[in-house]
């Protein structure tokens, strides 16, 4: 019933189920050619009834950076189910076991986009951290830089919009995706996509963009993502945008890791009131919409290197993915007790060590403290995490990290 995904048998059953989600509307013959692509780009599995595929999760492989270090990364890009197959547990337990098969083949984390809070939380996903879209006339950008005259990128670009995306400069929690289909299909997917870019490489390469959504004659235009390496590029890119604003009153913008966009924005909260309640409304959006987790504890605390004293302590982690996965299943979650330090050297070896105090946790929870989606005694209050208060302080002081920021929708 469960089964690796054949692009010849199933490639028709699981375009039937991603125009039955919506994710491809009739006519789009193209973005249908490209998704069969980005559908046997990783993994991909299905489950069959009456001999069809009637639910699909396909991920692939990517890196997470966790400071200075980057770990393998499980992008789960697609869990969809057909319209006849709806809870059956199919879905649930197909995500499952696509984590489960790239957690034995060497992924420490796993990742993806979410439609709603609470169902991966199932499989031990947590939340990161809050995500914002800016909404403002691009007329009131505060940029001091004139941009030059850029390049137009088309959906025919995605090979380099895809190497400039991974060369972009990275901060704490960005993700890399690898296979290009993926931007390839991020391209194709944006309705009334174009691009904007400079090609100041060594030998010409791409080296900063916006790949945006167009609308109508005055907006609202949404840039889908921008890339850049330096601080100019970026500066670059917010001149080129405010360029469009004699004629676009409103621009979508999520604000970059490390930035603070309104810095950028003149008169916000004036902007705010008299737009208000209009079609062209300059706003703010927030959302944690991606969640992660651990996938190899021990791998993932490896290349943790935190500045301070270390913190031992012991560590008794429930991992709920389990009820989903076969009893020998190559990988069952990482339900168990550790003794983990977090430091300048960090691990977790098996076992409890006496004297110790003691953190309780799910995977999920566990997650988001090490990532520093929130704080240890935040998660105390709101999530699936307990110790002793010294203990969460002590943690509190350790993980003192960066906004983690994908810096990629997945
Ligand atoms: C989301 C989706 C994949 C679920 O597919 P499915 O095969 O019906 O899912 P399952 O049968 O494995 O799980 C459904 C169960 O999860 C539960 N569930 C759904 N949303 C939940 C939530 N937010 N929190 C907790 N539980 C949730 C359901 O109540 C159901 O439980 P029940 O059977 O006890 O009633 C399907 O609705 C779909 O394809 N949606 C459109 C595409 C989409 O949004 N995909 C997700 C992209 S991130």
């Amino acid at each position: 019933m469960f089964r690796d995904y054949d692009p010849e048998k199933d490639k028709e059953a699981v375009l039937r189920i991603w125009r039955e989600v919506g994710w491809i509307e009739e006519g789009k013959d193209r973005l249908a050619e490209v998704l069969a692509r980005f559908i046997s780009c990783g993994r991909a599995l299905v489950a069959e009834i009456d001999g069809a595929a009637e639910c699909l999760v396909n991920t692939a492989p990517a890196t997470m950076r966790y400071l200075d270090q980057d770990l393998a990364f499980s992008a789960v890009l697609g869990v969809t189910t057909s319209r006849i197959a709806r809870k059956q547990g199919l879905a649930s337990r197909l995500a499952a076991l696509a984590v489960g098969q790239d957690a034995a083949a060497g992924a420490q984390l796993a990742g993806l986009g979410i439609f709603e809070q609470g169902f991966y939380n199932q499989l031990g996903f947590g939340s990161g951290g809050y995500e914002y879209w800016f909404a403002f006339d691009p007329a009131r950008l505060r940029v001091d830089v004139k941009a030059r005259v850029p390049r137009r990128l088309t959906t025919d670009d995605w090979a380099a919009a895809h190497a400039a995306r991974l060369a972009r400069l990275r901060g704490h929690g960005s993700l890399n995706v690898f296979p290009a289909v993926v931007t390839e299909a991020d391209m194709v997917w944006t309705d009334d996509g174009f691009g904007l870019g400079y090609y100041d490489g060594p030998a010409g390469e791409l080296t900063h963009y916006l790949w945006c959504k167009a609308k109508g004659q005055s907006g609202p235009y949404s840039v889908r993502w921008a890339s850049f390496q330096t601080r100019e590029q970026f500066l670059e890119l917010m001149a080129l945008l405010r360029n469009l604003g004699d004629q676009i009153r409103l621009v979508w913008v999520q604000e970059p890791p490390g930035v603070q966009l309104q810095d950028l924005i003149e008169q916000p909260f004036k902007q705010r009131q008299i737009s208000k309640r209009s079609d062209y409304e300059s706003t703010v959006h927030v959302s944690a919409y991606w969640q992660v987790r651990m996938c190899d504890l021990a791998g993932c605390l490896e290349r943790t290197h935190l500045p301070g004293d270390a913190v031992r302590f012991n560590l008794a982690l429930t991992d709920p993915i389990e009820r989903f996965l076969d009893d020998d299943a190559p990988w069952r979650g990482l339900a168990g007790d550790y003794v983990v330090t977090l430091g300048p050297s960090s691990g977790a070896e098996p076992g409890t060590g006496a004297g110790l105090p003691t953190l309780t946790a799910s995977v999920g929870a566990f997650t988001r403290m090490w990532l520093g989606a929130r704080p240890a005694t935040g998660l105390a209050m709101t999530d699936d995490l307990a110790g002793p208060q010294e203990l969460l302080e002590a943690l509190d002081w350790a993980l003192r990290l960066p906004d983690p920021k994908l810096d990629w929708e997945i």
